[in-house]
């Protein structure tokens, strides 16, 4: 079936509880309901969970939901089980299901919010974890000619919050599966140094369900919950620099967190410039840096998206400024021109 919802309020489908309206929602149940939705001429903006979306003001654009929901067990062989889940299955539902099926591969991404599809799309990252690890292959349809297509691995282009169903060129490609191949045999990756310390004080080596319980916790303590004070997790993205700025930043900053990126390039932390750039916990109107983790910017309440956006900007400048490093939103910004060219 294919609802069609005229002036559709968005309140409840952001995370930042922003208050506006799009001029059209549709929201599909199966493959076929979006095969006949094709061909899409007209600009459109496919969401999933609102998790990871600003909208500036109210949308002009047509927007694509899935309701494609469901998880089957493909292939059960030996130390592999491969799934594939409906785009609309929330992910944290998925990563419970995994974890009480005993499948390992993505209880570090527990708690993180969203869809599967939109998991995917932005390759979700966590505690050491990316879900480009598991996934398989990725099915789409095609809008503009009604096709599907399966995408490998290879082929959907993964690297840090990145993916070919980002590119503007590829929007025409709505996911609606997700083929992820989890593990019998459970290995905690405890890559990361917090999550390292935690565990070390326990007696044994933590269970699954331990981990999951775990990452659960460091989540909650460091990031703030979307029910009760509005936000779309990390506002930025950490940039990548080459070898050359980043000894330059070591050298004048010596305590500045930098870890190898996968290109050959240099991550920094964007939280850490946020905070020494003085705007840790700082509110300008209804919006503001979060106190406890300056990559989150936050609706105190009743905030409009260009005041969200106004302390981004703020913050853009002010980190260039001090460290001459430009940060880009991991967010997605929806603009409310019609033509405006929004994504996932
Ligand atoms: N830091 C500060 N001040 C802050 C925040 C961070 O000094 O206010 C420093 C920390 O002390 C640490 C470093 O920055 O040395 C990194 O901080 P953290 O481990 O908290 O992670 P992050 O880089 O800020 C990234 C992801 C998060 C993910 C965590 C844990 C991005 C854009 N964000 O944040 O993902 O949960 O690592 O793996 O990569 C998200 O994408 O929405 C998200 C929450």
């Amino acid at each position: 079936m294919i609802a069609n919802i005229p002036h559709a309020p968005l309140l409840g489908r952001n995370t930042f509880g922003i208050d506006a309206t799009a001029r059209e929602l549709i929201e599909y149940d199966s493959v076929d309901d979006l095969r006949s939705l094709a061909p899409m001429r007209e600009p459109f903006i496919h969401i999933g969970g609102g998790s990871n979306l600003l909208f500036a003001g109210d949308c002009g654009t047509t927007l694509l939901h899935s309701r494609i929901f469901g998880v089957d067990v493909i292939d059960d062989r030996g130390d592999y089980v491969t799934v594939r889940a409906g785009a609309a299955v929330v992910w944290d539902d998925f990563v419970g299901w995994a974890v009480a099926s005993r499948l390992a591969g993505v209880e570090n991404l527990s708690l993180i919010p969203g869809e599967t599809g939109s998991a995917a799309v932005q390759n979700i990252g966590a505690y050491g974890s990316e879900v480009k690890d598991v996934i398989d292959s990725v099915d789409t349809v095609d809008m503009l000619t009604g096709e599907t297509r399966r995408f490998t691995k290879e082929e959907c282009g993964y690297g840090y919050r990145r993916s070919v169903f980002k590119r503007s060129d590829m929007k025409r490609y709505v996911i609606t599966h997700v083929t992820m191949r989890l593990s019998r045999r459970f290995t905690p990756n405890l890559s990361y140094g917090a999550l390292r310390e935690l565990t070390e004080s326990m007696t044994m080596s933590p269970s699954l369900s331990d981990m999951r319980h775990i990452v659960i916790r460091m989540r909650r303590s460091k990031l703030p919950d979307p029910a009760t004070l509005g936000n779309a997790g990390s506002f930025f993205t950490n940039p990548i620099v080459d070898r050359d700025t980043a000894a330059r930043l070591k050298a004048e900053y010596p305590s500045m967190p930098q870890y190898a990126a996968d290109d050959g390039g240099v991550k920094l932390s964007a939280g850490w410039m946020i905070e020494r750039a003085g705007w840790k916990g700082r509110t300008v109107g209804h919006a503001g840096v979060y106190d406890r983790q300056a990559l989150v910017i936050v609706n105190h309440g009743g905030a409009t998206g260009d005041e969200v956006i106004a302390v981004a900007r703020a913050v853009i400048s002010d980190v260039e400024k001090m460290f001459g490093v430009t940060l880009t939103p991991e967010v997605n910004i929806i603009m409310n021109s019609r033509t405006s060219s929004c994504s996932n």
